[in-house]
């Protein structure tokens, strides 16, 4: 048996009722991880490098070798962290589950990412409901080693706390560029589509699924087409969106959101699945064949 969190109430949002944990950092309790926790980051770890080589983002396995992950036991995040630190002044804080989300902009803009301490039991290794240690650490941590993600992903922390000042919608807007990009992101490199979106590398069904599927949607990244997009979190997704590389989503998440939430109000909300009617979707291969596959 593995040690359980503690969960402090359900709260409904934009996702449905999600779990919120208490919200202070936890100081990861490694020498109570049984054995099987151990072997379930084991099992999980090899059986998706065996899976992203190929399918995963050359930044994202490079990112992930030097760090100095490896298959054999739970990293201790105070061993990580010296190697993050040292990279790009990034940390990992331990936590209990989902933060509110001001407390979560907060720890990313100043470069903390929090990570859930505990492992999902040997019955969840292929789907469970919320993030654990593996989605976290294995998932969105190796990409903290690199420069431009590493900022790409505090600018977001600093939009965040800005746009909870703003309201409701503006966060509706914002979370679904974490969506599609943090979690679900792919990105078109020389020899075609790869993931980087830590949703994806942390599941073996949707790695295959989101590049070998026909039926999702994959189409260029669009700023504004992405925070109009609704999203599903009990099933594969519907719609991939595609950077050209880490500098295209930095550039383009640059300026000022303000005008962008204001424009955004005035227009409806883009659903799941749907493909407009001048958007173009692309295959895997080269990434260079461009159709009209999907569905208006
Ligand atoms: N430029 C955004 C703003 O003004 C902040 C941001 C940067 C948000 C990067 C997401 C990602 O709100
Ligand atoms: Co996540």
């Amino acid at each position: 048996m593995s040690i359980q969190p503690r969960r402090v109430e359900n709260v409904q949002t934009d996702k449905g009722s999600v779990p919120v944990y208490a919200t202070g950092i936890v100081e990861q309790p490694w020498d109570d991880y049984s054995a099987t926790d151990h072997d379930v980051w084991k099992q999980l770890y090899k059986r998706q490098r065996r899976l992203l080589v190929g399918r995963a983002s050359d930044e994202f396995l490079i990112a992930q070798d030097a760090m100095g992950m490896t298959p054999d036991a739970i990293p201790k995040f105070a061993e990580l962290n010296s190697v993050l630190r040292a990279a790009t002044g990034w940390e990992l804080i331990g936590v209990e589950g989902l933060l509110p989300e001001l407390t979560f902009f907060d720890h990313l803009a100043n470069r903390r990412f929090p990570v859930t301490w505990w492992i999902r039991t040997p019955e969840q290794l292929d789907y469970l409901a919320e993030p654990d240690l593996f989605h976290d650490l294995f998932g969105h941590v190796p990409l903290l080693m690199n420069p431009l993600f590493g900022d790409y992903m505090a600018a977001y922390g600093r939009g965040g706390v800005k746009a909870h000042g703003i309201g409701p919608e503006a966060l509706v807007n914002l979370t679904r560029l974490y969506w599609y990009t943090v979690e679900f992101g792919l990105i078109r490199q020389k020899d075609g589509l790869r993931i980087y979106g830590s949703g994806i590398v942390s599941s073996m069904g949707e790695s295959i699924h989101c590049l070998e599927s026909p039926a999702p949607n994959r189409i260029g990244f669009d700023l504004q087409r992405i925070m109009r997009t609704r999203y599903r979190i009990d099933t594969y997704q519907k719609t991939y969106f595609v950077i050209d590389s880490f500098a295209q989503l930095i550039e383009a998440t640059e300026p000022d959101f303000t005008p962008i939430y204001a424009h955004l109000a005035t227009q409806d909300s883009i659903p799941a699945g749907a493909v407009l009617a001048t958007e173009t979707v692309f295959h895997r291969g080269t990434g260079e064949g461009w159709s009209n596959e999907g569905d208006v």
